[in-house]
């Protein structure tokens, strides 16, 4: 295949991520981790099941950054995920280090790519990713938006016993606790989800929403959720791929919008093949759009945590 991606981390979400796209079969993957042999194992292991599985991707492992040269987008999977009761704030210093060093690598060989970030704290991670890449901010993103909101898509459709694919919802604002799912632009087939669900119902699906890694993380004791996260990924690299011009929400760099600026948030964007192209601003009301503001708020203090 003439088209590469590289994934960052070959860890759960890393390697699912691997899978998904070598199913969607647009683009060779190259898998890397610093552990000796692992991402190895696993790119011949998801090559081999391509016979079967009807892909021609090639997956490629290594302990090798110099491997991603070339790339087109990569994905930025690598850090620690969370343990019970840990919020994905607790990861920051840990994790910074982690993504500042594959930022410095994605820089001097992947200087052309666009970078889909979904290692935690996601916004902040998202950010330190392009300070320490210097990319335009069309090409750096932060995955968590799409996550959020196929989970939300996900409760709806079992409450309603409805197909998923028939659900669309929008969630904003930052990857944690103060995310901002909002169903006055979620619907069913078009229909507003406050015409088929009662308001206690939908208040208490927007919270399941919020806390929905939370949820996933005390249930599996050791390490967070990976297949929604890795499934989100590959939608937003369809995206940029296919030119799809896609709108979706996404981390992104606001510049004033929403009366944020300089922070990594989720909003709605449009991903097409220069990465985000767009950034659009609803006319959000007064709890929405303070909801969103509080949100930033809390990044801004972490981002001063960690000196910018
Ligand atoms: C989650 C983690 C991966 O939301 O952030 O599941």
């Amino acid at each position: 295949m003439n088209k590469k991606i590289a994934v960052i981390g070959a860890g759960n979400v890393g390697a699912t991520t691997a899978m998904y796209l070598a199913e969607a079969n647009f683009a060779d993957v190259v898998l890397v981790d610093i552990v000796e042999g692992m991402p190895v194992g696993k790119g011949l292991d998801l090559t081999q099941a391509g016979p079967v599985r009807g892909y021609n991707a090639m997956i490629t492992g290594t302990n090798k950054y110099s491997d991603i040269k070339g790339s087109d987008i990569v994905i930025m999977t690598a850090g620690l995920p969370r343990k019970p009761g840990m919020s994905r704030e607790d990861l920051l210093n840990m994790n910074a280090d982690i993504v500042g060093s594959a930022a410095k690598n994605i820089k001097k060989y992947a200087p052309k790519s666009t970078v889909i970030v979904v290692s935690n704290p996601l916004d902040l991670m998202t950010y330190h990713m392009r300070h320490v890449t210097g990319f335009p901010k069309n090409r750096v993103l932060g995955q968590a938006g799409v996550l959020d909101s196929i989970r939300f898509r996900a409760f709806i459709a079992m409450e309603l016993n409805v197909a998923m694919t028939d659900t669309q919802a929008m969630v904003l604002g930052g990857h944690g606790d103060t995310m901002v799912p909002l169903p006055r632009y979620t619907t069913v087939a078009g229909i507003p989800i406050g015409e088929l669900i009662p308001k206690d119902r939908i208040k208490a699906i927007c919270q399941r929403t919020a806390v929905g890694g939370g949820e996933i993380v005390k249930l599996l004791k050791t390490g967070s959720a990976y297949y929604a996260p890795a499934a989100a990924s590959v939608d937003m690299c369809r995206a940029i791929f296919n030119d799809e011009k896609k709108l979706l929400p996404a981390s992104a760099y606001l510049t004033g919008q929403y009366g944020i600026k300089d922070i990594y948030i989720g909003v709605p964007v449009v991903l097409g093949a220069n990465g985000v192209e767009k950034i659009l601003e609803l006319k959000l009301n007064k709890g929405e759009l303070g909801s969103l503001q509080k949100s930033a708020k809390t990044y801004k203090e972490h981002l001063k945590i960690m000196g910018y």
